[in-house]
């Protein structure tokens, strides 16, 4: 049996909306729970499907688990194995993590490839060269990213993009590495601030967080801490963009509004008067949005992960906009759910041309993946009628108590079973 929602449009979200933790974060620090014997702590995790199976994937390389609120405890053995297979991994990207701790705390890591994604080929190129600088060898052999190393030690590393992942793995593996590493064109992104933060906690010696060089002093042993998990920012202007296309007025908690600084900055360009606060942040939007330009750039530029929320905005925007991604080449393809609500909008290669109309059409449309689900709801918040979103597994996956916080916000939507 599978489900979907029925969301019904036309009201106006107005309220208060409680942010957990960030789901690019929690799965990296579980993950880093792998590089030190002994019981690792990690709160404020979201309740949302990954971190069950992230917690699986730990359990299957020897780790004892205990998930209970928000609370996840991860006890390391001092000899974690080091084989991830593909039914612990097949059901999530994130899991692909665990490779540089497996590397660091095992020398030999072997890490089954997940499935395709349906916002663009993923490659794991830039790992691999990452920990090949660092000593390791590294190669796909028979469906798994297998890497091994006699001894890791400290290297120059430039990488050609600043790939979230690639920079977690390799600073994974670093600090375990003999002597100094350096990673230039880094990813800056929060998470990344945040999973730094976690292993100076644990010992380790890591500077330059937040910019683009990481330079990292290798260490013999880390030791396990407790760690809080910063709040998730894409979950939170996933709330305030709902704030904008509704004409709503709608408070978000739990969140560092500095993460958010562009994507505010935009929701002002459309009308919404944007206040940052203490914990978060206030939105109100009193006429119909306006027009804006969106293009995705890694951290600080406007987040990948919330293009399919500012096509939304843009659907029902009074004038046109121009979208341009250039983080995930076929993360387009949900825009063709989006015209099957009314939107008028044409993609070509990396740009999409969006002319607002006053309100979409309601339809039975199909997430592709979590961010695409949460933008397709969003949008049937704004179309007349009641609009099916189907495959809303998907968006399980990244937001906690998505029912209930929207309705709690005032929003029309049910959670029905289907054969
Ligand atoms: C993470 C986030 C995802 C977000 C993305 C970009 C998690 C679990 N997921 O994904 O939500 O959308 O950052 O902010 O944190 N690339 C290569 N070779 C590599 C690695 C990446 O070519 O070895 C390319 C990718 O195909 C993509 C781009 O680099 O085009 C960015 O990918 P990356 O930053 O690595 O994203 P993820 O870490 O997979």
């Amino acid at each position: 049996m599978s489900e979907h929602f029925l969301v019904t449009g036309g009201n106006r979200l107005e309220g208060e909306v409680l942010v957990g933790g960030a789901k690019n974060s929690v799965l990296k620090l579980m993950a880093a729970a792998l590089l030190a014997e002994g019981t690792t702590v990690v709160t404020n995790c979201p309740d949302i499907l990954d971190v069950p199976l992230m917690a699986d994937v730990l359990r299957g390389l020897g780790c004892e688990v205990q998930l209970e609120d928000s609370e996840v405890r991860i006890t390391t053995p001092a000899e974690p194995k080091y084989h991830a297979d593909f039914d612990a991994v097949k059901q999530f990207r994130a899991s692909v993590c665990v490779l540089g701790p497996l590397v660091a705390r095992c020398r030999r890591a072997v890490v089954a490839l997940p499935g395709g994604d349906a916002i663009g080929s993923r490659p794991l190129d830039m790992h691999q060269s990452g920990l090949r600088l660092l000593g390791a060898r590294s190669e796909i052999e028979h469906g798994c990213v297998v890497a091994e190393a006699d001894d890791l030690h400290g290297a120059n590393i430039r990488l050609v993009f600043p790939s979230v992942g690639a920079t977690e793995n390799i600073l994974m593996a670093a600090v375990l590495a003999r002597g100094e590493t350096v990673i230039d064109n880094a990813a800056r992104e929060p998470e990344i601030v945040d999973l730094c933060n976690m292993l100076n906690e644990m010992g380790a010696k890591v500077s330059g967080g937040g910019s683009s060089t990481l330079t990292i002093q290798g260490v013999r042993k880390l030791e396990p801490t407790t760690h809080r998990v910063i709040g998730d920012r894409i979950v939170a202007a996933t709330w305030g963009v709902a704030a904008s296309m509704t004409r709503g007025d709608v408070r978000v908690r739990g969140v560092n509004h500095k993460h958010l600084g562009l994507v505010l900055d935009k929701l002002r360009t459309a009308g919404a008067e944007v206040t940052p606060e203490v914990d978060g942040f206030r939105v109100i939007q009193r006429e119909r949005p306006k027009a804006v330009n969106f293009a995705t750039l890694p951290y600080p530029g406007f987040p990948t992960d919330l293009q399919p929320m500012a096509i939304g905005l843009a659907a029902v925007a009074e004038g046109t906009s121009m979208i341009t991604e250039n983080v995930f080449e076929s993360r387009f393809r949900f825009v063709e759910e989006m015209i099957r609500l009314g939107a008028d909008a044409r993609t070509d290669g990396h740009h999409a041309v969006i002319r607002g109309v006053p309100v979409l059409s309601s339809a039975p449309v199909w997430s592709s993946d979590i961010r695409a689900g949460a933008g397709l709801v969003l949008a049937g918040l704004v179309a007349d009628g009641t609009t099916e979103v189907h495959d809303i597994f998907h968006i399980d996956r990244g937001y906690p108590r998505f029912v209930e916080n929207l309705r709690g916000l005032g929003g029309v939507i049910e959670r029905v079973g289907s054969e």
